[in-house]
């Protein structure tokens, strides 16, 4: 019985996950496995209501949990980084989530910005760390509100959380077995000390992995080659901050929001499966936004469930869905509504 923590969130993070939940349903019928759910309410709106986010009470009943399904968090009339931090970071790092996982696939030569690139092409996975870096939130204001002012931001990086970050990025590409490649994606030529370490560790690792060829890129340039030749890349690891950005990027040259899902993994204890594209306020409520994101972050929890089948199975509706039917993974152009998608996707597990 898997058990699952849902979190509809703010925004249309609701109505995706109603669609993710229906696909589930039909999965689980196919598959003959059995789950139950419970949802909890942490939300922007929540906050405003309560002043309430997420506590060391909350985190401690998410534990009995076999993983969380999570929609979006995230109120325009909430004032930046509380909500983040006080629900989607906290919950990562009290869950000790050290891993993002996001994968970067295209799934049709369509809805590819980039001239000429096929599914072919681009086919990597960006492992994140998810733990530490800047996202630590050490630092501070010196001469606050003055000429003189200075604010100190600090990357924390461990070597016991970098190590555990890149043991986990070469085991995930050699259970990936394609081309075998890890990227080390930094900035070992400006943050000495930081890109050092990781550098370092990354040389140390890889020994234990000789079937794995290695290589390294800077985080510019790895933009630049997103571009250019994204066939070049298979997994890359890399810090907090720099994953953040560049699987902004990669979201966009598969195709954009509407399709991007990412894991915030636990190895050893409680993972949570997000569509990385936020709440999009403007589109709420209006049965307009692409749930698919969110349908694929489902196939990655059921994959981290051991319902490998089903994960399968979902990701296949999706491909022939995204393929067949939809004309654009744009919220509000896809030619079908929100749950019209869902149903798609549902029909054909
Ligand atoms: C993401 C988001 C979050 C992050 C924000 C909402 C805190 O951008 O999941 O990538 O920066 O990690
Ligand atoms: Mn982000």
């Amino acid at each position: 019985m898997h058990r699952i923590a849902v979190i509809p969130g703010d925004g249309t993070g609701p109505e995706v996950i109603r669609e993710g939940l229906k696909v589930l349903a039909a999965a689980a019928k196919k598959f003959a496995f059995k789950y139950e759910i419970k949802e909890f309410d942490f939300s922007g709106q929540r906050y405003l209501k309560t002043g309430k986010l997420v506590d060391d009470k909350d985190i401690e009943e998410l534990k009995d949990y076999s993983a969380i399904y999570l929609g979006a968090v995230g109120d325009p009339d909430v004032k930046p980084g509380i909500i983040e931090t006080g629900v989607l970071l906290k919950l990562r790092f009290a869950l000790d989530q050290y891993i993002n996982l996001r994968p970067v696939k295209l799934y049709d030569q369509r809805f590819c910005p980039l001239k000429d690139k096929t599914p072919q092409d681009i086919d990597f996975v960006v492992v994140r760390e998810n733990s530490e870096g800047l996202y630590k939130g050490m630092g501070e204001f010196q001469n606050k509100g003055s000429q003189d002012e200075v604010a100190i931001q600090i990357s924390y990086n461990t070597r016991k959380g970098v190590e555990r970050c890149i043991r986990y990025a070469f085991e995930y590409t050699r259970k990936r077995n394609r081309k075998k490649n890890l990227t080390l994606c930094g900035k070992t030529n400006v943050l000495t000390y930081a890109w050092n370490l990781w550098q370092r560790t990354f040389n140390e690792v890889a020994k234990d992995y000789p079937d794995i060829k290695t290589d390294y890129a800077h985080v510019d340039a790895t933009t630049m080659w997103f571009v250019k030749n994204p066939e070049w890349f298979d997994v890359i690891v890399t810090d907090n901050m720099f994953g953040d950005i560049i699987t902004d990027l990669g979201a966009m040259i598969q195709g954009g929001m509407g399709i991007a899902a990412g894991g915030n993994i636990n190895p050893q204890g409680v993972s949570m499966f997000e569509p990385i594209g936020g709440s999009a306020p403007k589109y709420t409520g209006r049965n307009v936004i692409n749930p698919l994101a969110a349908v694929c972050a489902l196939s990655m929890m059921l994959e981290t469930l051991g319902e490998e089948k089903a994960a399968l199975a979902v990701e296949a509706a999706v491909i022939e869905v995204a393929r067949k039917k939809i004309k654009s993974l744009a919220a509000g152009k896809m030619g079908y509504s929100t749950t019209e998608v869902g149903d798609l996707v549902a029909s054909r597990i």
